[in-house]
Protein backbone atom coordinates (compact mmCIF):
# COMPACT_ATOMS: atom_id res chain seq x y z
CA UNK A 1 0.00 0.00 0.00
CA UNK A 2 1.41 3.50 -0.64
CA UNK A 3 0.93 6.51 0.59
CA UNK A 4 -0.11 9.62 -1.47
CA UNK A 5 -0.22 13.20 0.19
CA UNK A 6 -3.95 14.45 0.03
CA UNK A 7 -3.73 17.69 -2.19
CA UNK A 8 -5.58 18.09 -5.63
CA UNK A 9 -2.27 19.94 -6.97
CA UNK A 10 0.59 19.12 -8.84
CA UNK A 11 1.45 15.46 -9.47
CA UNK A 12 -1.00 14.20 -6.98
CA UNK A 13 -3.94 14.01 -9.19
CA UNK A 14 -1.75 12.34 -11.89
CA UNK A 15 -0.53 10.08 -8.80
CA UNK A 16 -4.15 9.15 -7.77
CA UNK A 17 -5.95 8.04 -10.89
CA UNK A 18 -2.57 6.04 -11.94
CA UNK A 19 -3.16 4.10 -8.71
CA UNK A 20 -6.80 3.50 -9.47
CA UNK A 21 -6.33 2.68 -13.08
CA UNK A 22 -3.20 0.36 -11.91
CA UNK A 23 -4.56 -1.27 -9.16
CA UNK A 24 -2.22 0.00 -6.92
CA UNK A 25 -3.46 0.33 -3.56
CA UNK A 26 -3.01 3.67 -2.23
CA UNK A 27 -4.62 5.78 0.51
CA UNK A 28 -4.73 9.57 0.88
CA UNK A 29 -2.99 10.87 3.97
CA UNK A 30 -1.93 14.12 5.35
CA UNK A 31 1.23 14.62 5.61
CA UNK A 32 1.16 17.48 7.91
CA UNK A 33 -0.91 15.10 10.69
CA UNK A 34 1.33 15.56 13.78
CA UNK A 35 1.30 11.59 13.90
CA UNK A 36 2.40 10.98 10.80
CA UNK A 37 5.19 8.96 10.82
CA UNK A 38 3.58 6.79 12.96
CA UNK A 39 0.66 6.47 10.47
CA UNK A 40 3.02 5.75 7.77
CA UNK A 41 4.17 2.18 9.64
CA UNK A 42 1.26 0.69 7.50
CA UNK A 43 2.68 1.98 4.58
CA UNK A 44 5.78 0.85 1.50
CA UNK A 45 6.14 4.18 0.44
CA UNK A 46 4.84 8.07 0.43
CA UNK A 47 4.37 10.47 -2.36
CA UNK A 48 3.97 14.39 -1.91
CA UNK A 49 4.52 16.91 -4.58
CA UNK A 50 5.23 19.91 -1.57
CA UNK A 51 5.43 23.35 -3.39
CA UNK A 52 7.70 26.28 -2.29
CA UNK A 53 5.05 28.59 -2.41
CA UNK A 54 2.30 26.68 0.13
CA UNK A 55 3.49 27.88 3.66
CA UNK A 56 2.75 24.71 5.18
CA UNK A 57 4.58 22.91 2.98
CA UNK A 58 7.96 25.51 2.76
CA UNK A 59 8.18 24.35 7.27
CA UNK A 60 7.86 21.19 7.08
CA UNK A 61 8.00 19.11 4.05
CA UNK A 62 11.73 18.68 3.54
CA UNK A 63 12.29 17.91 7.28
CA UNK A 64 9.17 15.25 7.45
CA UNK A 65 10.63 13.79 4.16
CA UNK A 66 14.09 13.88 5.44
CA UNK A 67 13.13 12.33 8.76
CA UNK A 68 11.63 9.21 6.55
CA UNK A 69 14.69 8.98 4.44
CA UNK A 70 16.59 8.21 7.80
CA UNK A 71 14.62 5.32 7.99
CA UNK A 72 15.25 4.01 4.41
CA UNK A 73 11.16 4.42 3.60
CA UNK A 74 10.67 4.73 0.18
CA UNK A 75 9.48 8.64 -0.31
CA UNK A 76 9.20 10.68 -3.76
CA UNK A 77 11.05 13.36 -4.04
CA UNK A 78 14.13 11.57 -2.28
CA UNK A 79 16.33 13.04 -0.01
CA UNK A 80 18.80 13.45 -3.08
CA UNK A 81 16.44 14.58 -5.03
CA UNK A 82 15.12 17.14 -2.86
CA UNK A 83 17.59 18.48 -0.10
CA UNK A 84 18.49 21.64 -2.75
CA UNK A 85 15.13 21.98 -4.27
CA UNK A 86 14.14 26.18 -4.33
CA UNK A 87 17.78 27.13 -2.98
CA UNK A 88 20.14 28.10 -5.34
CA UNK A 89 22.73 28.30 -2.61
CA UNK A 90 22.79 24.58 -2.20
CA UNK A 91 22.43 24.07 -5.92
CA UNK A 92 25.86 25.88 -6.27
CA UNK A 93 27.73 23.83 -3.67
CA UNK A 94 26.00 20.59 -4.69
CA UNK A 95 27.02 21.24 -8.64
CA UNK A 96 30.41 22.32 -7.78
CA UNK A 97 30.82 19.04 -5.75
CA UNK A 98 29.76 17.08 -8.58
CA UNK A 99 31.63 19.04 -11.48
CA UNK A 100 28.29 19.79 -13.12
CA UNK A 101 28.28 22.39 -15.47
CA UNK A 102 26.72 25.00 -13.21
CA UNK A 103 27.15 28.48 -15.01
CA UNK A 104 29.92 29.97 -12.10
CA UNK A 105 27.79 31.18 -9.60
CA UNK A 106 29.48 33.54 -6.54
CA UNK A 107 28.15 33.83 -3.22
CA UNK A 108 29.57 36.22 0.09
CA UNK A 109 28.51 35.92 3.64
CA UNK A 110 29.98 39.55 4.56
CA UNK A 111 29.56 42.97 3.29
CA UNK A 112 33.58 43.09 2.34
CA UNK A 113 34.05 40.15 0.57
CA UNK A 114 31.11 40.92 -1.65
CA UNK A 115 32.47 44.66 -2.39
CA UNK A 116 35.61 43.47 -3.02
CA UNK A 117 34.74 40.93 -5.26
CA UNK A 118 32.59 43.41 -7.19
CA UNK A 119 35.40 45.88 -7.71
CA UNK A 120 37.78 43.35 -9.27
CA UNK A 121 34.49 42.04 -11.77
CA UNK A 122 33.18 41.96 -15.29
CA UNK A 123 29.74 43.19 -15.22
CA UNK A 124 26.55 42.53 -16.13
CA UNK A 125 25.91 39.94 -13.64
CA UNK A 126 22.84 38.29 -12.42
CA UNK A 127 22.14 39.03 -8.85
CA UNK A 128 19.14 36.03 -7.55
CA UNK A 129 17.64 35.00 -4.06
CA UNK A 130 18.44 31.93 -3.41
CA UNK A 131 14.53 31.00 -3.52
CA UNK A 132 12.04 32.14 -5.53
CA UNK A 133 10.80 31.05 -8.96
CA UNK A 134 9.31 32.39 -12.41
CA UNK A 135 12.25 34.81 -12.48
CA UNK A 136 10.95 36.25 -9.71
CA UNK A 137 13.98 37.23 -7.49
CA UNK A 138 16.36 37.08 -10.39
CA UNK A 139 18.01 40.62 -11.82
CA UNK A 140 20.42 41.97 -14.33
CA UNK A 141 23.08 43.59 -12.58
CA UNK A 142 25.12 46.17 -15.13
CA UNK A 143 27.69 47.86 -13.15
CA UNK A 144 29.29 48.32 -10.24
CA UNK A 145 27.31 50.41 -7.89
CA UNK A 146 24.41 48.53 -9.10
CA UNK A 147 25.93 45.62 -7.68
CA UNK A 148 27.12 47.70 -4.37
CA UNK A 149 23.24 48.68 -3.69
CA UNK A 150 22.30 44.93 -3.79
CA UNK A 151 25.48 43.77 -1.67
CA UNK A 152 24.75 46.46 1.64
CA UNK A 153 21.07 45.25 1.33
CA UNK A 154 21.52 41.81 1.54
CA UNK A 155 23.43 42.50 4.02
CA UNK A 156 21.59 45.44 5.45
CA UNK A 157 17.45 45.40 6.10
CA UNK A 158 17.73 42.27 3.87
CA UNK A 159 15.03 41.16 0.32
CA UNK A 160 11.36 40.58 1.09
CA UNK A 161 10.60 37.56 -0.64
CA UNK A 162 7.56 39.07 -2.20
CA UNK A 163 7.61 42.22 -3.88
CA UNK A 164 4.40 43.40 -4.93
CA UNK A 165 5.82 46.11 -7.28
CA UNK A 166 7.54 43.69 -9.52
CA UNK A 167 4.72 41.26 -9.11
CA UNK A 168 2.13 43.78 -10.55
CA UNK A 169 4.28 44.44 -12.98
CA UNK A 170 4.79 40.80 -14.16
CA UNK A 171 0.75 40.59 -13.72
CA UNK A 172 0.40 43.75 -16.21
CA UNK A 173 2.88 41.71 -18.85
CA UNK A 174 0.75 38.60 -18.88
CA UNK A 175 -2.73 40.78 -19.23
CA UNK A 176 -0.52 42.40 -21.93
CA UNK A 177 0.03 38.86 -23.70
CA UNK A 178 -3.58 36.92 -22.99
CA UNK A 179 -1.98 35.00 -20.55
CA UNK A 180 -3.99 36.95 -17.89
CA UNK A 181 -6.99 37.83 -16.88
CA UNK A 182 -8.07 41.45 -15.50
CA UNK A 183 -9.01 40.09 -11.88
CA UNK A 184 -5.36 38.97 -11.59
CA UNK A 185 -4.78 42.97 -12.15
CA UNK A 186 -6.82 44.08 -9.24
CA UNK A 187 -4.80 41.15 -7.09
CA UNK A 188 -1.58 42.60 -7.66
CA UNK A 189 -3.12 45.92 -6.20
CA UNK A 190 -4.24 44.06 -3.68
CA UNK A 191 -1.26 42.73 -3.02
CA UNK A 192 0.13 45.61 -1.94
CA UNK A 193 -1.68 45.35 1.49
CA UNK A 194 -1.59 41.73 1.88
CA UNK A 195 1.46 39.85 1.45
CA UNK A 196 1.18 36.07 0.64
CA UNK A 197 1.47 33.75 3.36
CA UNK A 198 4.49 32.44 2.14
CA UNK A 199 6.50 35.06 1.72
CA UNK A 200 5.71 35.96 5.55
CA UNK A 201 6.23 32.56 6.30
CA UNK A 202 9.92 32.36 4.56
CA UNK A 203 10.74 35.74 6.10
CA UNK A 204 13.36 37.87 4.83
CA UNK A 205 16.30 36.88 2.75
CA UNK A 206 19.88 37.97 4.06
CA UNK A 207 22.90 37.65 5.20
CA UNK A 208 24.47 36.05 2.09
CA UNK A 209 24.43 37.74 -1.41
CA UNK A 210 24.25 35.55 -4.70
CA UNK A 211 25.61 36.44 -8.29
CA UNK A 212 25.83 34.16 -11.46
CA UNK A 213 27.82 35.05 -14.28
CA UNK A 214 25.39 36.48 -17.40
CA UNK A 215 25.14 34.18 -20.35
CA UNK A 216 24.37 36.18 -23.37
CA UNK A 217 22.31 36.13 -26.06
CA UNK A 218 20.54 33.19 -25.36
CA UNK A 219 16.45 34.21 -26.58
CA UNK A 220 15.04 31.14 -24.36
CA UNK A 221 16.31 28.47 -21.62
CA UNK A 222 15.94 25.11 -22.19
CA UNK A 223 13.94 22.89 -19.59
CA UNK A 224 15.24 19.84 -19.97
CA UNK A 225 12.96 17.09 -17.76
CA UNK A 226 14.83 13.84 -16.38
CA UNK A 227 12.86 10.84 -14.75
CA UNK A 228 15.03 7.85 -14.49
CA UNK A 229 15.81 6.38 -18.11
CA UNK A 230 13.59 8.90 -19.98
CA UNK A 231 14.17 12.76 -20.38
CA UNK A 232 11.58 15.59 -22.41
CA UNK A 233 12.14 19.40 -22.91
CA UNK A 234 10.44 22.40 -23.00
CA UNK A 235 11.64 25.86 -25.00
CA UNK A 236 11.01 28.67 -23.01
CA UNK A 237 11.30 32.31 -24.84
CA UNK A 238 12.22 35.28 -22.80
CA UNK A 239 9.73 38.52 -21.92
CA UNK A 240 10.70 40.76 -24.44
CA UNK A 241 13.48 43.21 -23.93
CA UNK A 242 14.47 41.16 -21.20
CA UNK A 243 16.92 38.02 -20.23
CA UNK A 244 14.86 35.99 -18.19
CA UNK A 245 12.35 33.41 -19.68
CA UNK A 246 11.10 31.35 -16.43
CA UNK A 247 7.78 32.27 -15.99
CA UNK A 248 7.27 34.20 -19.21
CA UNK A 249 4.69 31.69 -20.66
CA UNK A 250 6.18 31.27 -23.63
CA UNK A 251 7.50 28.63 -24.59
CA UNK A 252 7.51 25.65 -27.68
CA UNK A 253 6.90 22.03 -27.42
CA UNK A 254 8.74 21.02 -30.10
CA UNK A 255 11.59 18.85 -29.75
CA UNK A 256 13.44 19.96 -32.77
CA UNK A 257 13.89 23.07 -30.96
CA UNK A 258 15.99 21.91 -28.52
CA UNK A 259 19.79 20.97 -28.68
CA UNK A 260 20.72 17.62 -28.10
CA UNK A 261 23.86 18.67 -26.19
CA UNK A 262 21.12 19.69 -23.26
CA UNK A 263 19.48 16.43 -23.19
CA UNK A 264 22.78 14.85 -23.18
CA UNK A 265 23.92 16.65 -20.33
CA UNK A 266 20.58 16.10 -18.27
CA UNK A 267 21.16 12.51 -18.12
CA UNK A 268 24.75 12.81 -17.32
CA UNK A 269 23.89 14.93 -14.76
CA UNK A 270 21.12 12.75 -13.68
CA UNK A 271 23.47 10.25 -13.23
CA UNK A 272 25.48 12.13 -10.51
CA UNK A 273 23.46 13.51 -8.57
CA UNK A 274 21.29 9.99 -8.40
CA UNK A 275 17.62 11.73 -8.04
CA UNK A 276 13.98 10.05 -9.28
CA UNK A 277 13.30 13.79 -11.36
CA UNK A 278 15.20 16.56 -12.19
CA UNK A 279 14.04 19.90 -14.03
CA UNK A 280 17.36 21.21 -15.30
CA UNK A 281 17.44 24.67 -16.54
CA UNK A 282 20.00 25.32 -19.26
CA UNK A 283 21.75 28.22 -21.05
CA UNK A 284 23.49 28.03 -24.00
CA UNK A 285 27.38 29.91 -23.79
CA UNK A 286 29.08 31.72 -25.88
CA UNK A 287 31.35 28.28 -27.05
CA UNK A 288 27.67 26.82 -27.25
CA UNK A 289 27.84 24.37 -24.67
CA UNK A 290 25.13 23.86 -22.52
CA UNK A 291 25.12 25.64 -18.83
CA UNK A 292 22.94 24.78 -15.94
CA UNK A 293 21.28 27.65 -14.25
CA UNK A 294 18.86 25.68 -11.87
CA UNK A 295 17.68 22.43 -10.81
CA UNK A 296 14.40 21.29 -9.34
CA UNK A 297 12.33 18.24 -8.57
CA UNK A 298 8.81 20.60 -8.80
CA UNK A 299 7.88 21.27 -11.91
CA UNK A 300 3.89 22.76 -13.53
CA UNK A 301 3.13 19.54 -14.86
CA UNK A 302 0.58 21.37 -17.18
CA UNK A 303 3.08 23.10 -18.79
CA UNK A 304 4.18 19.70 -20.40
CA UNK A 305 1.39 18.10 -21.35
CA UNK A 306 1.75 18.92 -25.00
CA UNK A 307 5.16 17.09 -24.91
CA UNK A 308 4.71 14.72 -28.08
CA UNK A 309 7.52 12.55 -26.93
CA UNK A 310 10.65 11.95 -24.97
CA UNK A 311 14.05 11.25 -25.52
CA UNK A 312 15.86 7.61 -23.73
CA UNK A 313 19.02 7.59 -22.12
CA UNK A 314 20.87 6.74 -25.51
CA UNK A 315 18.90 9.92 -27.17
CA UNK A 316 16.56 8.02 -28.94
CA UNK A 317 13.52 9.46 -29.70
CA UNK A 318 9.71 8.21 -28.67
CA UNK A 319 6.97 9.55 -30.04
CA UNK A 320 4.22 9.81 -28.04
CA UNK A 321 2.33 11.53 -25.41
CA UNK A 322 2.97 10.75 -21.97
CA UNK A 323 2.30 11.29 -18.19
CA UNK A 324 5.33 12.05 -16.57
CA UNK A 325 3.50 11.61 -12.96
CA UNK A 326 3.45 7.85 -14.11
CA UNK A 327 7.15 7.53 -13.88
CA UNK A 328 7.94 9.08 -10.75
CA UNK A 329 5.65 6.06 -9.41
CA UNK A 330 7.01 3.48 -11.41
CA UNK A 331 10.13 4.58 -9.79
CA UNK A 332 9.30 5.10 -6.31
CA UNK A 333 7.80 1.67 -6.87
CA UNK A 334 10.83 -0.14 -8.39
CA UNK A 335 13.14 1.09 -5.07
CA UNK A 336 9.70 -0.79 -3.05
CA UNK A 337 11.10 -3.78 -4.66
CA UNK A 338 7.98 -3.85 -7.17
CA UNK A 339 8.83 -3.17 -10.75
CA UNK A 340 4.89 -4.36 -11.71
CA UNK A 341 1.29 -2.91 -9.75
CA UNK A 342 1.35 -4.86 -6.51
N1 LIG B 1 23.25 33.32 -15.51
C1 LIG B 1 22.29 33.57 -16.39
N2 LIG B 1 22.59 34.01 -17.64
C2 LIG B 1 21.60 34.27 -18.53
N3 LIG B 1 20.30 34.12 -18.26
C3 LIG B 1 19.95 33.69 -17.03
C4 LIG B 1 20.92 33.38 -16.04
N4 LIG B 1 20.30 32.99 -14.93
C5 LIG B 1 18.99 33.03 -15.20
N5 LIG B 1 18.75 33.44 -16.47
C6 LIG B 1 17.42 33.65 -17.07
O1 LIG B 1 16.55 34.06 -16.02
C7 LIG B 1 15.51 33.11 -15.83
C8 LIG B 1 15.23 32.87 -14.34
O2 LIG B 1 16.39 32.38 -13.70
P1 LIG B 1 16.38 31.15 -12.70
O3 LIG B 1 17.70 31.13 -12.02
O4 LIG B 1 15.99 29.92 -13.41
O5 LIG B 1 15.30 31.61 -11.64
P2 LIG B 1 13.86 31.04 -11.26
O6 LIG B 1 14.12 30.15 -10.08
O7 LIG B 1 13.06 32.24 -10.91
O8 LIG B 1 13.33 30.26 -12.43
C9 LIG B 1 15.93 31.86 -16.55
O9 LIG B 1 14.80 31.20 -17.05
C10 LIG B 1 16.85 32.38 -17.65
O10 LIG B 1 16.12 32.71 -18.82
MG1 LIG C 1 14.39 28.55 -13.31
Amino acid sequence: MIAIHNSKSGFHPAWIVYCQEQGIPFKLVNCLDDDIIEQLKGFEALLWHHSHMVPKDLIAAKTILAALSHLGFPVFPDYRTNWHFDDKLAQKYLLESLELPLVKTFVFYDTEHALSWAKGTNFPMVHKLKTGSGSKHVQLVVNYNEARKIILKAFGKGFSNYSPYNSLKERVYQFKNGKAHWISLVKGLLRFVHYPEYATVQGKERGYVLFQEFVPNNPSDIRVIVIGNKAFAITRWVRKDDFRASGSGHFSHDPDMIPLSCVESAFKANQKLKGQCFAFDFVIDQQQNPRIIEVSYGFSPEVFRLCPGYWDKNLIWHDGRFIPEHWMIEILLKKVGVDKPF
